[in-house]
């Protein structure tokens, strides 16, 4: 296969993890015989700091004429007290946007050997492997009217959903729990909130054509209950965006570190695909960032932006690898344990390719 991987590193640790999985990603081309070609565009703060918009044109013109996006990080303090429009998080509320990315895919599972390295008892833990697909262009983040009132005295956001948002963010969850375990569970607030009365009413509508899929709903605050409880009764989940947000960075908290949590952004066009974790200033620069959240994008990158399963299955055999044999980023070591750099735990699941 030949594909064009559009890189945007972005802020903070975003280059070391991106480099990582440009290393995973070029040895998968050699061991495979595909030709990538990487094309790397500035994002986020580094574009503010070049005088550009956080999302210079010539950065999402070539995210949309890709094969597939990978994404760093994008955030930097240096920016905090702009005001909203000229912050780096913009940039990629607006690349979502842009590129019609609306359902995004969020896998939380226990790593072997990763038991005990999270906060939940390993009994607990066991067995946890769930997706969290967040709808990602609606709700919250983008509904109109919003703003602070001039005075200063109110301030408004709008949660707000079509339909066919929810038809078409659905069916993605439908389709992934049916290759899975067959499980779906819809998150909403449906006891209060009337755009959760819809979502609801319209997952329902679209559960029939998936008769084979266990439909249930819960409340957004008794699925964060039940995820810190009982994470393992989970496969997949399927909710709004600032639910999504949230819940989905609960799960990677409770299966050890943020930094181990993959994600994929997914519409008609190139996919996006991204670690869940933050630009985590810092630690930026250091060599000590976890690269699994990442490399396991570029996994995602491989199975689902480009339809390379075996390939993408591999990769994430190799992390898994180099986790058995003892392998830990700062992040993942027990105290007392001895823990390696971005770059070493990187070459080891290289070496394991
Ligand atoms: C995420 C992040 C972003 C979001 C921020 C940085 C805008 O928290 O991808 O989860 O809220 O979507
Ligand atoms: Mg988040």
């Amino acid at each position: 296969m030949k594909a064009t991987i559009v890189l945007l590193p972005g802020d903070g640790v975003g280059p070391e993890v991106v480099a990582s999985a440009v290393k995973v990603l070029t040895r998968i081309g050699e061991r495979f015989n595909h030709q990538w070609t990487f094309e790397t565009k500035p994002i986020g703060g580094v574009a503010l700091h070049a005088g550009q918009d956080s999302l210079p044109a010539d950065t999402l013109r070539a995210a949309k004429a890709a094969d597939a996006v990978l994404l760093g990080a994008v955030g930097d303090p240096a920016f905090d007290n702009r005001p909203p429009a000229q912050r780096p998080e913009v940039a990629l509320l607006a690349i979502r946007r842009e590129m019609g990315v609306f359902a995004n895919l969020r896998p939380a599972r226990v790593w072997p050997g990763l038991e005990e390295s999270g906060p939940l008892k390993p009994a607990i833990l066991a067995g946890t492997d769930l997706i969290v697909v967040r709808e990602l262009l609606g709700g919250l983040y983008y509904g109109e009217p919003r703003g602070i009132e001039a005075d200063g005295s109110a301030a408004v956001n709008t949660m707000r959903y079509s339909r066919v948002e929810i038809e078409r963010v659905a069916r993605v969850a439908f389709k992934l729990a049916q290759s899975r375990r067959k499980k779906l569970v819809s998150v909403d607030k449906a006891n209060v909130l009337d755009v959760s009365r819809l979502w609801r009413n319209v997952v329902l509508e679209v559960a029939k054509e998936f008769p084979e899929v266990a439909l249930t709903h819960e409340f957004v605050d008794a699925a964060s209950m039940k995820l810190a409880l009982a994470p393992s009764r989970f496969d997949v989940m399927l909710m709004e965006n600032t639910f999504g947000d949230i819940l989905s960075d609960e799960a990677g908290a409770i299966c050890g570190s943020l930094g181990l949590l993959p994600s994929a952004s997914l519409g008609d066009g190139p996919g996006l695909f991204e670690p869940v974790h933050g630009s985590a200033p810092d630690i930026a620069g250091k060599d000590i960032a976890n690269p699994i959240g990442t490399i396991a994008s570029a996994a995602m990158l491989l199975s689902d932006g480009l339809g390379l399963r075996e390939e993408g299955a591999v990769v994430t055999s190799a992390i898994e690898h180099a986790l058995k044999s003892g392998l830990r980023t700062a992040d993942l070591a027990a105290p007392g344990q001895p823990s390696i750099g971005t770059k070493a735990f990187t070459d080891a699941v290289v070496g394991a390719l």
